[in-house]
């Protein structure tokens, strides 16, 4: 089913919420020390926590916006992530109970651990009357991404929390990272298609970090090469130059595939949004499954969406703004 969604949570239930994302430009290599390009999008993951009987074990229950049950994230990660925001919230760690409203598929490359943990911790910190402040809950998300993913860069938790456009790029500072805004002069369409093939960005970061340590000089040059892509993918988005942006994207599509995160659904992915219109596609996050992003061109993103339904797959659409 396709669903057009707001781009924004709506106001008011922010405190609990935890941004889904797309990487525009960069993933992977930004674990490496290069930039990246990341955007909230539309679908969010929302947590309620109440106390409960004292001494009673944490009850984690997952569900759909529509009511059904959710696919469960791993029950064992959850309540790792549980037990570690309360130990550094100070907090007792049983007694609690904690639901979780995710519109976010998971095991597809667009953030859910990541919106999990930020949308805990905000509900959590709630729960018990502590102020944490936006950095504060972004960096405790980084340690539970820690626990799910073993070596994120950080963009993951950064964007969900702060649910706004940034540049990133990991440093050594005590932050972790160095990020700036990216505004662009108007709104840019962007089609998510699902491939329907989960995969956990944990096996492609492991997969790509293998093969680094096998021969560093050969993927330094290709992280190099992405870092580039993504400076001049900043600049492109600043400018509002779409087609200039698409070109990119498409020469970063190449450089995954080099890289071994594509699939064969997501090549076919690409290739459906291309022939359909769109002015760049390229999968998005971990890979190996996943999604893919395409952006619009001047015949709209219906025509893209269409064809992507017609081979099967699922889409979304959303903005850059
Ligand atoms: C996942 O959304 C993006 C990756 O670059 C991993 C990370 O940055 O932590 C694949």
């Amino acid at each position: 089913p396709a669903a057009a969604m707001p781009t924004r949570a709506p106001l008011g239930a922010r405190s609990q919420v935890g941004y889904g994302k797309i990487i525009l430009l960069g993933e992977h290599s930004v674990v490496y020390g290069r930039r990246a390009i990341a955007a909230p999008i539309g679908l969010t993951v929302r947590a309620e926590v109440v106390r409960g009987e004292p001494g009673q074990a944490p009850v984690i229950t997952d569900w759909n916006v529509d009511g059904s049950a959710q696919e469960t994230i791993s029950p064992d990660v959850s309540h790792q992530v549980a037990a570690l925001i309360a130990a550094r919230l100070g907090l007792p760690e049983s007694g609690v109970r904690v639901d979780v409203f995710s519109k976010l598929p998971r095991a597809s490359g667009l953030g859910a651990s990541a919106a999990f943990a930020v949308a805990l911790i905000r509900a959590t910190a709630e729960c018990f009357s502590i102020e944490l402040s936006d950095e504060q809950v972004s960096s405790l998300a980084f340690e539970c991404e820690q626990i799910v993913h073993g070596t994120p860069s950080g963009i993951d938790n950064t964007v969900a929390t702060f649910g706004r456009p940034i540049l990133f790029k990991k440093t050594d500072a005590p932050s972790g990272h160095e990020i700036s805004d990216i505004v662009t002069p108007h709104p840019i369409p962007i089609v998510i298609g699902l491939s329907g093939v989960h995969a956990l960005t944990a096996h492609t970061v492991a997969a790509v970090r293998a093969a680094w340590l096998h021969n560093r000089a050969r993927y330094d040059a290709i992280f190099d090469q992405i870092d580039s892509l993504v400076g001049e993918g900043a600049d492109a988005l600043r400018r509002g130059d779409t087609a200039e942006l698409g070109e990119l994207m498409n020469i970063n599509q190449g450089l995954l595939n080099a890289l071994q995160v594509s699939s064969p659904e997501l090549e076919q992915m690409v290739a459906i949004a291309r022939r359909a219109g769109a002015l760049g596609a390229k999968l998005t996050g971990g890979g190996g499954g996943g999604a893919i992003i395409a952006l619009a061109g001047p015949a709209g993103a219906e025509p893209i969406r269409t064809a992507l339904h017609q081979a099967g797959y699922t889409t979304y659409l959303t903005e850059i703004r």
